[in-house]
């Protein structure tokens, strides 16, 4: 086996849909210790557990009012985490553009800084002199809470990637903007490309953004390829979870090991479960894998697990589907409302990254999105990358993120002049 369980199972939480066999844990001990939640990290914050300690100066919101200047609140009551960071070596005098990550599912803002200064993203455009902010979505440990519900609520969990799109990244992008006094520079992955499609089709959000990176670009899943994904689409994972009563979707839970169990059971791809969630990745280092894992997987809502899957069925980019009756009561038509591609402005620069071998965002839906968006964007095609080495290749400056960074000096202040 090219790539060990224990590597699966990683990845797996660190992407797209999250697999747990309680199999491939029994076979591996240290999987058990790191399965249990970090006893620290929701308390000592993002920036004291891997951004600081790399010697990145770091500021964060802690929930309280103190600072709120690095908080922000949804409209519908969340209030999200979001983590400044800077350049080690002070750059006198030169004004730092503005860049807001956000990061995929079942991840957080750590996934930007999971491997070397020289390796990740965040630590890397720090190190370029980008005003770095870290975008972490209502539902993960890094963000805190709501003003009036408790995660033990169910309403806590009523949400699908439709109000992270909207609310979420449309508040992180407003604060920043605010706060910064400067268009901000968005970089997606996974998730966050949905988010960041579906948050660029409304003009008053766009007219923030400077321009925008997505890593493995999403906005249809028609052809997903991920066979263990399909099949838990075929069989209604997501509809038979909130039949069970479930509505949080937590990874490090005895519930989520367990719904894995039930899952796994007796199927052959279990034992290969990176590539056959992900589609195969070239070059991440997997001796990091017990390191990821004290990070990922943070929970996110069955709802919005439903939400992708009815993607993946319907082929739509489209708003959450409640039912004929109940679609008519909150879109007022039968269908929930797609979300228009053609009405980004043609005006904001895109930069897209993708692989040939990933399952998730598939060649022919990236061409499927390229199809619709107005401006034809920059593209990086990487043969041989997957899903996951978009973010943890060993060789991502090289391979990604140079590209990228010339991308978005190209477009540094050049949207001064002009007007979406
Ligand atoms: C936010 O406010 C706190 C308290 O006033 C301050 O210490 C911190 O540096 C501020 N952070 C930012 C990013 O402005
Ligand atoms: C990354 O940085 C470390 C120390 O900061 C250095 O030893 C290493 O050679 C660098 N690697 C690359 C590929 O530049
Ligand atoms: C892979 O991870 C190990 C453990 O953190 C580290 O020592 C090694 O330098 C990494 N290799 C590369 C190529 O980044």
């Amino acid at each position: 086996m090219g790539i060990s369980t224990a590597a699966a199972i990683a990845l797996t939480a660190a992407l797209f849909i999250p697999i747990f066999p309680s199999t491939a844990v029994k076979a591996d001990g240290n999987l058990i210790a790191a399965l249990d939640p970090p006893p620290k990290s929701p308390t000592v914050g993002l920036c004291a557990s891997v951004i600081m300690p790399a010697g990145f100066p770091c500021s964060q919101n802690t929930g309280n009012s103190r600072f709120k200047n690095t908080s922000t609140q949804t409209k519908d009551g969340y209030v999200l985490g979001l983590q400044r960071v800077s350049s080690p070596s002070v750059i006198v005098g030169q004004k730092s553009s503005p860049v807001l990550l956000i990061h995929g599912l079942f991840m957080a803002g750590d996934a930007w800084f999971m491997d070397s200064a020289n390796q990740s993203l965040g630590f890397i455009l720090a190190t370029q002199g980008f005003d770095v902010w870290v975008g972490n979505v209502r539902g993960t440990r890094w963000s805190h809470g709501h003003v009036s519900l408790s995660e033990k609520d169910k309403d806590f969990w009523d949400w699908s990637w439709q109000e992270l799109a909207l609310y979420d990244l449309g508040e992180m992008i407003r604060y920043v903007y605010s706060v910064t006094n400067s268009k901000v520079f968005v970089v997606g992955h996974s998730q966050g490309t949905i988010m960041s499609l579906a948050a660029l089709t409304q003009p008053d959000i766009a007219t923030m953004v400077e321009a925008t990176a997505l890593l493995c670009p999403i906005s249809y899943l028609e052809h997903i390829t991920a066979p263990f994904v399909l099949r838990l689409v075929k069989m209604h994972l997501d509809e038979v979870i909130v039949a069970m009563g479930i509505h949080e979707l937590n990874f490090k839970s005895d519930m989520g090991t367990r719904i894995m169990d039930m899952m796994c059971d007796g199927h052959l791809e279990c034992g290969d479960l990176l590539n056959s969630i992900t589609g195969e990745n070239c070059c991440f280092n997997s001796s990091r894998i017990d390191f990821y894992l004290e990070f990922e997987p943070h929970p996110t809502s069955s709802k919005n697990l439903r939400h992708l899957f009815q993607m993946i069925r319907k082929g739509t980019f489209a708003m959450y589907d409640y039912g004929t009756w109940k679609n008519l009561i909150y879109y007022s038509q039968i269908k929930p409302p797609a979300f228009d591609l053609s009405s980004i402005p043609s005006s904001l620069p895109i930069w897209m990254g993708y692989g040939g071998k990933d399952a998730l965002a598939d060649v022919s839906d990236v061409q499927h999105t390229l199809k619709e968006l107005p401006l034809k964007p920059d593209l990086l095609y990487l043969e041989n990358y997957g899903h996951i080495d978009f973010l943890l290749s060993v060789k991502s400056k090289e391979d990604v993120y140079d590209s990228m960074l010339a991308f978005f000096s190209s477009h540094v202040g050049t949207s001064s002049s002009s007007s979406y």
